[in-house]
Order: structure tokens, then C-alpha cells, then sequence
């Protein structure tokens, strides 16, 4: 067995940096906000896996059969050598491709990306013991920035599951999908899972569960930047709130004050004022239509060669070719 690697594009001290940035402009701004890759610290990860396991949240188990489904299929038609995994997490649905690609003889090296060094180090671990025959590769970065060290040397696919895709507003989601086109060669796919607009009655449970795990995972932000900021945010004090955005068609993740308080951000010398009832917005999770997507990655320079879908079409994983 190989060793696997990991290789660190973003360390400690500059997280820290980007979150003081992120942290001034959102938590100054009106209404209040900010962006989701800061749920992920070893916790919040932890907290993510949970999820994933909920009877409330369809998607990765719906994912998890699609992939189950069409695994062999992707791995004849698109033989790739090289995978890459942007905002891979556990890994864990994964392997359902891995086992696929290397009984099919092509796949030799497998290359996941994530912000979260504490989720992507048990991951790699893992793999490289349970794929003995696979260079396993773990890139510590934000998939906003670059697309760092794309590995050459083989024909590729870039997989982007998890719905994680409707993470993004619309326009840094053509910005996203535009920079994957870019790095790849004429005929390289992507392969993307995303979350299709349902039924609001089941989508919202889905990000606000009985045994509240995701309100839970919602306010391990406010953990972060006490810990991260030296804040003093009081996290039983926010209530986690799951709105449906019926006209923009994305649920979005809300940390709700339950009284007027004042919180103060040691690291920025800030202090921030927070109303009873005052919302920060921390996520959305948008939805998708058959046709919607298709035109985004249309437009991004991908032809859609192959969609599937579960019965009662709640999720779409799609395999797109760069033109
Ligand atoms: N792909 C996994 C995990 C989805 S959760 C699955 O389908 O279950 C979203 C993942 O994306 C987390 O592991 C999180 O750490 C990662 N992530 C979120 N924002 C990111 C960013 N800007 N750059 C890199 N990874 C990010
Ligand atoms: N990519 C996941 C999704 O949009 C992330 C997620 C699941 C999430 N549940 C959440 C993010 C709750 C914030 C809060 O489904």
C-alpha cells in the first residue's frame, strides 16, 4: 500500500485570516450573514455526518442509490484515470465510484478536496487502506479559489456531490462551474449530484430535523468563531431557523437571536448588536429543475450526457462533458 498524501493550500493561521474577513463583512452588514464553509470545523463536520444519517435528510441517501445504480455505467463510459472530489467530506458514497472505476481497471489515483483538514485526514486514512492499489491524494483548499494542482497524466472526471453545488448563489455558481470547465480538456466530465425541488412539506425537514442535529450543525458557526475569533457569541441563545424561498426556490439557514444581546469579537476588536428576533443568515441550499441545471452547465461549456434520477424525483446526479 501507497502512503496516502495530503497536501495543505490553506493552513491554520490563513483560515483564520480569511474567517476575520468574512466575519467583518457579514457580521457588519444588514441583515447579518455568513458563508457556509465555516461550519466545517472537526465538530461541525462530525455534526455533517450525522446528518447524512437522519431519517428527515433524503438526499445522501437518495444519492447513495442513484450512485449505487449508475456506478458501473460511469465507470465504462468515462474510464477516468484520475478522480477528483471537490468538498468530499467522509468520502463515504464515494467508495460506491472507487470499487466501480477500479473494477474496471482504469482508476489509479483519487484526489478529494475539502476545507475541512480534520474530515479529509480520516478520510484519506481510511481509503488508502481499504484501496491498497490506489494513490490517494487529499488537497486542503477552498474549491472558490482555485481548483489547486489539478493532477495531469490521465483522462479525468471531477465529482461534485452532496447537492453541495446549490451552496453557491447563482452567480458564483456559473463563476464555479465556468472554472471547472476551464481546467478541464475537451471530453473530461464532471459528475454532479444536486437536490431537485420538492415538495416544501419534505424539503424542510430535511434542514430542520426532529432531534435537531441541523440546528445543532447551524450554530457550531457561532462555535467557530469563539473559538477561531475569540468571540463570545452565547450559541443556545440563537435558535436555528429553515425558511423555504419558494420564489428563488432555495431553503436558507438562519441563526435567529431569542434576545437583544451584545456580542463581542475579541480577534476583530468588534463589538456586534443583535435585536430579539434578528436572523443571520448562514446558508442556503437551492434546488434545482431538470432544465435549470442543464442550462447552467450548458452555459458553463458542459453538454449533459447522462442524468438519473431517483422515483420520485427528489435528487439528480448528472454526468456533463466539457465541450
Ligand atoms: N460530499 C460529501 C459532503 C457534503 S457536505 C457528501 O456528499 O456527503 C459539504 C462538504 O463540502 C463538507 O465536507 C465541507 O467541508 C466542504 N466544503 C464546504 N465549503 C467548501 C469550500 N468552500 N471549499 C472546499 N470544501 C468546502
Ligand atoms: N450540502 C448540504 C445540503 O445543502 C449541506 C447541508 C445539509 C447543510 N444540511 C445542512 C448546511 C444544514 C447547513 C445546514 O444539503
Amino acid at each position: 500500500m501507497t502512503a496516502p498524501t495530503l497536501e495543505i493550500h490553506l493552513s491554520e493561521e490563513q483560515m483564520t485570516e480569511a474567517l476575520r474577513t468574512d466575519a467583518r463583512v457579514g457580521l457588519t452588514a444588514s441583515p447579518k450573514w455568513l458563508p457556509p464553509k465555516w461550519f466545517y470545523d472537526a465538530r461541525g463536520s462530525e455534526l455533517f455526518e450525522q446528518i447524512t444519517e437522519l431519517p428527515e435528510y433524503y438526499p445522501t441517501r437518495t444519492e447513495r442509490e442513484l450512485l449505487r445504480a449508475s456506478a458501473a455505467e460511469i465507470a465504462a463510459v468515462s474510464a477516468p484515470q484520475i478522480l477528483v472530489e471537490l468538498g468530499s467530506g467522509s468520502s463515504d458514497k464515494t467508495r460506491l465510484l472507487l470499487d466501480a472505476m477500479t473494477a474496471h481497471g482504469t482508476l489509479e489515483q483519487y484526489v478529494p478536496q475539502d476545507v475541512s483538514p480534520a474530515a479529509l485526514g480520516s478520510a484519506i486514512e481510511a481509503l488508502s487502506r481499504d484501496y491498497p492499489e490506489l494513490q490517494v491524494h487529499g488537497v486542503v483548499s477552498d474549491f472558490t479559489d482555485t481548483l489547486h494542482n489539478l493532477p495531469t497524466g490521465g483522462r479525468r472526471m471531477i465529482a461534485f456531490l452532496g447537492g453541495t453545488l446549490g451552496n453557491l448563489v447563482p452567480a458564483e455558481r456559473a463563476e464555479f462551474l465556468a472554472s471547472i470547465a476551464a481546467v478541464l480538456e475537451t471530453g473530461e466530465q464532471l459528475l454532479v449530484g444536486v437536490g431537485l425541488v420538492i415538495d416544501p412539506a419534505i424539503l424542510v425537514p430535511a434542514y430542520d430535523d426532529a432531534a435537531g442535529v441541523t440546528a445543532e450543525f447551524n450554530r457550531n458557526v457561532l462555535h467557530v468563531l469563539n473559538n477561531r475569533l475569540s468571540a463570545n457569541f452565547e450559541p443556545d441563545r440563537f435558535s436555528h431557523v429553515a425558511y423555504w424561498d419558494a420564489d428563488n426556490e432555495w431553503i436558507e439557514m438562519r441563526l435567529e437571536a431569542t434576545a437583544d444581546m451584545t456580542v463581542h469579537v475579541g480577534d476583530l476588536g468588534l463589538t456586534v448588536a443583535f435585536g430579539t428576533g434578528e436572523q443571520l443568515r448562514t446558508e442556503i441550499s437551492a434546488k434545482f429543475t431538470l432544465d435549470g441545471i442543464g442550462r447552467e452547465l450548458a452555459a458553463a461549456g458542459f453538454d449533459v450526457e447522462q442524468t438519473w434520477t431517483d422515483a420520485d424525483e427528489r435528487f439528480a446526479l448528472i454526468c456533463a462533458g466539457r465541450r
